[in-house]
């Protein structure tokens, strides 16, 4: 019990409920979840991905959940204790792939911060700009390839932001920030969403409800059977990340869980949550993008939707888009910082269990780290600019490498070998015994069982071979 309290825990349900959607809802879901959307036909994605929420992200998020609970202890102990010290490797890869994120995440953070600042200080025009100027000067690219510290500075005030949540612990850091930012996140996202539905464009006559049609009718035109595989891995991997599974996080929250709470409730609504937020934010974007800037405009990619096209469409809101605009980009920031705080703790709590140091100590070991490796990932836009191509990477920087290294190639491996795990060494049974420790009702029982044993690892296998190109 003792350690139990040094470690800290949520203080009920609700506490669990909002840290962990917090971290789920996060960059993942505002920017790369709309731009799927629109590249993969709309209605169609939104059902697969649905389907996949249902099945495999569930059962991969009840298999961490369960894991953190019923042992009480970060990833490495966690694994340990469950299968024994030779799958402990299993636990260090779910601590490396959150000690490589955070750092890039953070960066991100810091441009977000740049854009927010930007427009809450009525500058939101300036950041209008087709060919990506502004956004090129915001990640700090220079001519010359000198240093720019002005992207560090903004990446250094987010991290920092993130350090002093997780300093404060589980209680007191962790759940208050969820319980302010995660529903005021929810009332902006709603009213954010709600106003985009109805704009029109002046110019070109178009309205977001045009576009509307385009998010959510499942368009079959040109489908053929690779098409449809491709825009299945699409989802798959996009719902991986989005629910923050294979990064440690979740069993790591899971072990902050309250015996009393309940697990098949708890996970239910992270997913409504985290599924809900990411279709509100296609809301936002693929209507209004539909509207100001045509079919090119949902072409555009990852952080191009973001950072270039949504300014032009704030712009074309007239007056009352700077508003939004600054109401978009704080809502960002609260979606990213409950993330990247999830991330931090994930390394930090790992630190602090395997190595018996306080909270305090563990987290500036972990703050340290990912300046060191932020402020890398800050050079690889000027001075160590490059354009590496490799495996389904064209022309990536410093960022792509960490995000490719985590995303497309350690977390399948890290999932692969959780499914083998809680399947066949830890067993579904005993996992089952914790998902419904206070005799819960489990319905989707059996499904779980059969993914986590045989189609997950499977799904994985195919997403790792994806991320080398293996199928196109
Ligand atoms: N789940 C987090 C996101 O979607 C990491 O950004």
């Amino acid at each position: 019990m003792e350690s139990n309290k040094k470690r800290g825990s949520f203080t009920g349900s609700l506490g669990f409920v909002l840290a962990a959607a917090g971290s789920a809802v996060g960059l993942g879901n505002l920017w790369r979840f709309p731009y799927l959307a629109a590249k993969d036909g709309g209605g169609l994605f939104l059902v697969i991905y649905l389907v996949l929420a249902l099945t495999f992200g569930f059962a991969l998020m009840t298999a961490e959940v369960a894991m953190g609970r019923n042992t009480q202890k970060s990833p490495v102990m966690a694994f340990t204790t469950v299968a024994g010290k030779k799958w402990s490797f299993v636990g260090w890869g779910a601590t490396i792939v959150p000690a490589i994120i955070l750092p890039y995440y953070a960066v991100i953070g810091g441009w977000v911060c740049k854009y927010a600042f930007t427009y809450v200080t009525g500058h939101g025009r300036n950041a209008v700009d087709a060919e990506g100027g502004y956004f090129y000067k915001v990640i700090g690219l220079t001519a010359d390839g000198s240093i720019d510290w002005i992207p560090v500075l903004w990446f250094f005030i987010f991290l920092f932001a993130t350090f002093v949540i997780v300093y404060f612990g589980v209680e007191n850091g962790i759940e208050k920030a969820s319980k302010i930012l995660m529903p005021a996140l929810l009332i902006l996202i709603i009213f954010i969403a709600g106003y985009s539905t109805f704009v029109k464009d002046p110019v070109s006559g178009r309205t977001a409800m045009d576009g509307l049609k385009i998010y959510l009718v499942p368009n079959f035109s040109g489908l053929t059977v690779t098409k449809f595989l491709s825009i299945v891995l699409d989802a798959m991997s996009q719902l991986f990340y989005s629910l923050s599974l294979a990064m440690g996080i979740m069993i790591t929250y899971g072990s902050y869980m309250k015996k009393d709470s309940s697990m098949p409730k708890s996970i239910n609504q992270i997913e409504i949550f985290d599924t809900g937020i990411a279709i509100l934010a296609g809301f936002i974007m693929i209507p209004t993008v539909f509207c100001f800037l045509g079919t090119e405009g949902l072409s555009k990619a990852g952080p191009s939707l973001m950072f270039i096209a949504l300014p032009q469409v704030f712009n074309g809101m007239g007056t009352f888009g700077l508003v939004v605009g600054a109401l978009f980009f704080v809502l960002v920031i609260f979606a990213a910082l409950t993330s990247c705080v999830s991330i931090m703790e994930a390394v930090t709590s790992t630190i602090m269990d395997r190595f018996n140091l306080t909270r305090q100590k563990a987290v500036v070991i972990t703050f340290a780290s990912a300046l060191v490796l932020g402020f890398i990932v800050c050079l690889g836009y000027n001075k160590w600019l490059f354009s590496a191509t490799f495996a389904n990477v064209a022309g990536g920087q410093i960022l792509d490498i960490f995000d490719w290294v985590t995303n497309s190639f350690l977390m399948p491996i890290v999932a692969i070998f959780t499914c083998i795990v809680v399947g066949y060494v830890w067993g579904t049974d005993k996992a089952l015994g914790e998902v419904q420790l206070n005799g819960e009702k489990f319905p989707r029982r059996k499904l779980f069982v059969v993914m986590t044993k045989y189609v997950s690892p499977v799904l994985l296998v195919v997403i790792l071979l994806n991320s080398f190109g293996i199928f196109g």
